[in-house]
């Protein structure tokens, strides 16, 4: 069992707490999904979990955690990517992995080939492998789904199915987590990021979104009917209080009786009062979500059905002198809603710049894979999406997407993956763009924020040409799938 109880974890320096007295166990045979916000902590929890001297440096660490097996840890980000495969396995015999390499159906040939010149899949599995060589009874993964294609991901799926002992993961990938966790830990930062929540659910993930869902329906349902009807009494009772007191200033000295009944009813007046004020201290709170909002698109967006914004006929699609793909034809006209796929490195980041460029309008808005590409990382929010008019409106937008004034402020460079993600949405929205070209559009967001992000891009009535391996995200927003391979681009059921 691996056990963790009354476990803190405080930010040194601005001493925002992540974490405050969590206590959990995994045990044999839980797929426990840890999902949050960007920059809540979920790495730091893993990290913590194996060592607690890795977070040393940024985290103050109190409680206990137990482990008496062997705990195996897939860390977001692989290092060392220069080495080589060898290198990368040389505590173990070659036919100790070699087994393995062939019942994952990786084909590498060549032993001597650096980490980084592995596709993401591929790296994902040799990590993976490294892993089981130890025999681990509990493994903790982060974000293994992060760059996969959809092949990979089923695969993943899979192993995270069969694998007997325990596993605790993240991923933002809603599908993985419905067909895999069979239980949840959702870690939030309420009111601006200033208040931690944890929550720890014995369920998969359909019926926590579900129940997460009719809880705050409920919640704000009770909220601000409890408001309301405090509302309307205290309307009352200032009604009453005044005419008591108007009553009470008009009265005569010739009528002591009189005055005495009305200070006697005054009294009993403004223990009411003091009772409501009282009642509304129990008042429940207006139940407060993490989740990204983004901002709607502009109705008035407006491509005419039929007209042609894209013709792109390509002899070879090549990087470098490496020639990726082959007759790629690609006629796209009127509002359409265009998703590509294809494998790791099969060059869709690299067509889609080429489908940029193409696209006959002159209102075209890009989220590259790499947010540098177009974002000003030295330039605040603010100041990007638009360098002098509305300042208000757009703090108004940023605010709704729940950035704390701070970020408002901060050079774009300083904000997580996500919260640079938004911003370009806003900007797509502010410009209001036709034709919106999209790498990836929801690799940033969490799980819970997806769905709105989906909600947004379903209803723009524009085009949308986009490459993604979200698989709610195709069958949700895109009328068509195109995969890319080294024949071309050829449409798929969806
Ligand atoms: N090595 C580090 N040094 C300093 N701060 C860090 C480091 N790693 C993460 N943080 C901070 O700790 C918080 C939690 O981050 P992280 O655990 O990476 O969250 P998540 O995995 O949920 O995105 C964030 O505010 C992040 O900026
Ligand atoms: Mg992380």
């Amino acid at each position: 069992m691996l056990q963790i109880n009354n476990l803190n974890l405080i930010k040194r320096g601005t001493n925002q707490i992540l974490l405050q007295d969590f206590s959990f166990a995994l045990n044999k045979g839980d797929k426990i999904a840890l999902i949050s916000e960007e920059g809540n902590g979920k790495s730091s929890l893993l990290k913590t979990i194996i060592n607690k001297e890795a977070v040393d440096d940024y985290l103050i660490v109190t409680g206990d955690i137990t482990t008496s097996h062997i705990v195996g840890y897939l860390p977001q980000f692989l290092e060392n990517q220069e080495q080589s495969i060898q290198t990368y396995f040389k505590n173990y015999q070659d036919y100790e992995f070699i087994k393995y390499f062939n019942e994952f159906k990786i084909d590498i040939m060549d032993y001597n080939r650096p980490l980084n010149s592995l596709s993401g899949g591929e790296k994902i599995k040799l990590q993976i492998i490294k892993l089981l060589l130890k025999d681990p009874d509990f493994l903790l993964l982060d974000e293994p789904s992060n760059d996969l294609d959809i092949e990979t991901l089923e695969w993943l799926e899979s192993f995270i199915n069969s694998f007997e002992g325990g596993i605790l993961f993240v991923s933002h990938d809603e599908v993985l987590l419905e067909n895999c966790a069979n239980g949840i830990i959702h870690i939030e930062q309420l009111i601006k990021k200033t208040k931690p929540k944890h929550s720890i659910h014995k369920l998969d993930y359909k019926s926590y979104v579900l129940k997460r869902q009719e809880l705050y329906d409920r919640n704000m349902m009770i909220a601000s009917k409890q408001r309301e009807d405090y509302k309307e009494k205290m309307e009352k009772y200032t009604q009453i209080l005044q005419k008591v007191h108007h009553a009470q200033s008009t009265i005569t000295r010739q009528d002591p009786s009189t005055g005495r009944l009305l200070k006697k009813k005054m009294r009993s007046v403004i223990s009411t009062g003091k009772r409501f004020e009282r009642e509304k201290e129990d008042f429940l709170e207006i139940p407060d979500q993490e989740e990204s909002i983004i901002a709607k698109f502009e109705a008035s967006v407006n491509v005419p059905q039929g007209k042609t914004l894209l013709d792109l006929k390509l002899d070879k699609l090549t990087i470098g002198n490496k020639v990726l793909s082959n007759d790629i034809e690609l006629l796209i006209k009127g509002p359409t809603k265009i998703g590509i796929i294809g494998q790791n490195g099969s060059g869709k980041s690299t067509l889609l710049r080429i489908i940029k460029d193409n696209i006959i309008s002159d209102s075209v808005g890009y989220m590259p894979q790499n947010y540098q590409e177009t974002l000003d990382m030295n330039l605040d929010a603010v100041s990007f999406i638009h360098p002098y008019q509305d300042k208000t409106l757009i703090r108004k937008f940023l605010g709704a997407m729940k950035f704390t004034h701070q970020e408002m402020e901060s050079p774009i460079g300083n904000l997580s993956g996500g919260q640079q993600a938004k911003i370009l949405f806003l900007k797509m929205v502010y410009d209001k763009n036709d034709v919106l070209v999209l790498d990836e559009p929801t690799r940033n967001f969490s799980p819970l924020s997806n769905p709105e992000i989906r909600k947004a891009l379903k209803e723009f009535n524009g085009c949308i040409i986009s490459v993604s391996h979200d698989r709610k995200y195709l069958k949700e927003v895109c009328d068509k799938v195109l995969n890319l391979d080294k024949n071309g681009l050829v449409s798929v059921l969806k």
